[in-house]
């Protein structure tokens, strides 16, 4: 097994660009495992990491100017540490900057957007310097033509830029490889494998930069294709055991993939010494009990207790209408169920010493020291982050703590869940009570509940589920005037909240077409008693969040 090998890796340092996840995605995509850690990261620090073996780095872009005061630069030991790195945008400067080439200032001026980078002419005649552009072929410029048709065997690719300064000196030892019309030097490299792109290969305009980060991974750095789904469990798995020693682990499910995919591993790590909670709190979705029961008991065999815990969940939020309050009040409610859970396991034998959750990388990247993340403003408590109370009795698993969301889908498909299940909408742990603005009774719930699965079971028949990253209904605090059958009603206004996203960090409001609107509204306020107005949240994040509260 893989497991007690050293992992080939690719780290990218973060110097604050909005892409820098991206980046560390796209790697892995790639089938090579990628960390990203923060700009001041040491080659030291990095190197002392046992379980790493390291075979680049990539120096993400970045807002700042190197002539800023305070610019964040690169430890030089990586420049000069002989392994391959890679510079994108800003990272491109710094290489420039930091080994004795010249970077020129915007003076306001910048390129943004859309540009066709072009090759120089020899790229045929040195392979060794041109390995970056490896693969793509010279008629790519079909693509993209620009006024003249090319007249030499360069490369031409549409790519992506954002950039103020430029690279007007190489560092000795450096050979411009392209430019674009308003830019000479758009990349770099050396013959020992440092290579500047001044354009960004990681996002999808442009349509080339997978081969071109390939080539970085392959040809440059020398990696194998060993971060595969395969891999991930078979790591996970070993990791798992050997933490627990034998000790029983409790799995909080929340009907969610993540928390799914994470009992999963830890079921096939220890097999029945783990035990599957799953907490009916009452403020849970239409037949969410029924699915989860349904999936984990009957399809994958794996031990479960439901605990109906509705009423005590209830009591305590009883008058409480600020979201922080609800969010602490469930989040420390979860754990005591939990608690009380062990302990009953504990009198049938052995004693459940771990909690396995569904943290996922992005919570943290957010909430470990990332120079941005560290001076952030806590928006939300996050209950699977944040919210835990101190004088929890357990211990946490996390076995998906280095994984981005796609990768637990896959993993959650290879490890037999089904394919609804993997492509649920997130939903947050404190559940519809962050969904009801205000105190939260059982007959908002129900009302709530109702308009919800109207709201989702339209949503799909329209065939647009998997475009969206989250749809849900809120129950609003306000009362309206409307007419029904000649009465005047005075009834609740629901709210209707569909995004598309790819992090959940930003979303956009998604652009449902009026007729699925239409028959939306027309259905809650005839199905849904005490509801007679609907109206649709347009508000993007930021400014607004995904949920209200
Ligand atoms: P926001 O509202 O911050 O949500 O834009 C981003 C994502 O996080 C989910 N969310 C939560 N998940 N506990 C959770 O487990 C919470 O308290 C919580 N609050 C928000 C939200 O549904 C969205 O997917």
């Amino acid at each position: 097994m893989q497991t007690r090998e050293r992992r080939q890796a690719i780290i990218v340092l973060d110097f604050g660009s909005q892409y820098s996840r991206l980046i560390t995605r796209r790697v892995r995509e790639l089938h090579v495992y990628s960390e990203l850690v923060p700009a001041s990261a040491t080659l030291e620090q990095l190197q002392s990491q046992e379980r790493l073996d390291i075979r680049g780095f990539i120096l993400s872009g970045g807002p700042a100017s190197v002539y800023d005061e305070g610019a964040p630069l690169c430890d030089p030991a990586i420049l000069h540490s002989g392994l391959p790195v890679l510079g994108i945008c800003y990272g491109m400067q710094l290489l420039a900057h930091q080994l004795g080439g010249h970077v020129a200032l915007a003076n306001g001026r910048r390129e943004y957007g859309p540009a066709t980078l072009e090759t120089l002419f020899d790229a045929a005649n040195d392979a060794q310097l041109f390995r970056i552009f490896a693969g793509i072929d010279a008629t790519s410029a079909q693509t993209n033509p620009l006024d003249q048709p090319p007249t030499t065997n360069a490369i031409r690719i549409p790519v992506w830029m954002s950039h103020g300064d430029s690279v007007d000196q190489l560092p000795a030892g450096f050979h411009t490889l392209a430019c674009t019309e308003s830019n000479p030097v758009a990349a770099i490299a050396s013959p020992q494998g440092l290579v500047g792109l001044q354009f960004h290969p990681e996002v999808s305009h442009t349509p080339q930069g997978k081969q071109v980060l390939r080539n970085f991974l392959y040809r440059i750095c020398g990696c194998e294709p060993t971060w595969t789904t395969a891999s991930v469990i078979d790591e996970s798995v070993a990791q798992i055991r050997q933490r627990v020693q034998g000790e029983r682990i409790i799995s909080g499910l929340s009907g969610g993939v993540d928390s799914a995919v994470a009992s999963l591993l830890a079921h096939r790590a220890v097999g029945d010494q783990l035990t599957c909670v799953f907490v009916d709190t009452g403020c849970l979705r239409a037949g969410e009990r029924e699915q989860v029961v349904e999936t984990f008991s009957r399809h994958l065999h794996i031990p479960l207790v439901v605990v109906d815990a509705r009423e005590r969940f209830l009591a305590k939020l009883a008058g409480v209408s600020d979201p922080e309050q609800k969010r602490k009040i469930i989040g420390a409610e979860f754990i005591r169920v939990f608690e009380e859970e062990a302990a009953l396991l504990a009198k049938e034998g052995g004693s459940s010493a771990f909690l396995a959750q569904g943290t996922l990388y992005p919570d943290v990247i957010e909430s470990t020291s990332h120079d941005t993340a560290a001076t952030a403003t806590r928006i939300k408590t996050h209950h699977n982050v944040g919210g835990l109370p101190e004088d929890m009795q357990f211990q946490l698993v996390e076995p998906l703590r280095l994984l981005f969301k796609d990768e637990v889908r896959e993993i959650g498909l290879q490890l037999g869940l089904p394919e609804e299940w993997v492509w649920r909408h997130p939903f947050p742990g404190p559940g519809l009570a962050i969904r009801i603005i205000g105190a939260v009774d059982g007959q908002k719930l129900e009302t709530l509940r109702a308009a919800d699965a109207i709201l989702i079971e339209e949503i799909r028949r329209a065939g647009v589920y998997r475009e969206l990253g989250q749809a849900f209904a809120v129950l609003t605090p306000l009362q309206s005037v409307g007419v029904m059958g000649d009465l005047r009603t005075y009834s609740s206004v629901v709210a209707v909240r569909a995004v598309t996203t790819g992090d959940f960090m930003t979303a956009d409001w998604a652009r449902l077409s009026p007729d699925l609107l239409g028959r939306i509204s027309h259905r809650i306020v005839n199905e849904v008693p005490g509801v007679n107005r609907v109206v649709y949240d347009i508000t993007s994040k930021p400014p607004a969040t995904i949920e209200w509260e």
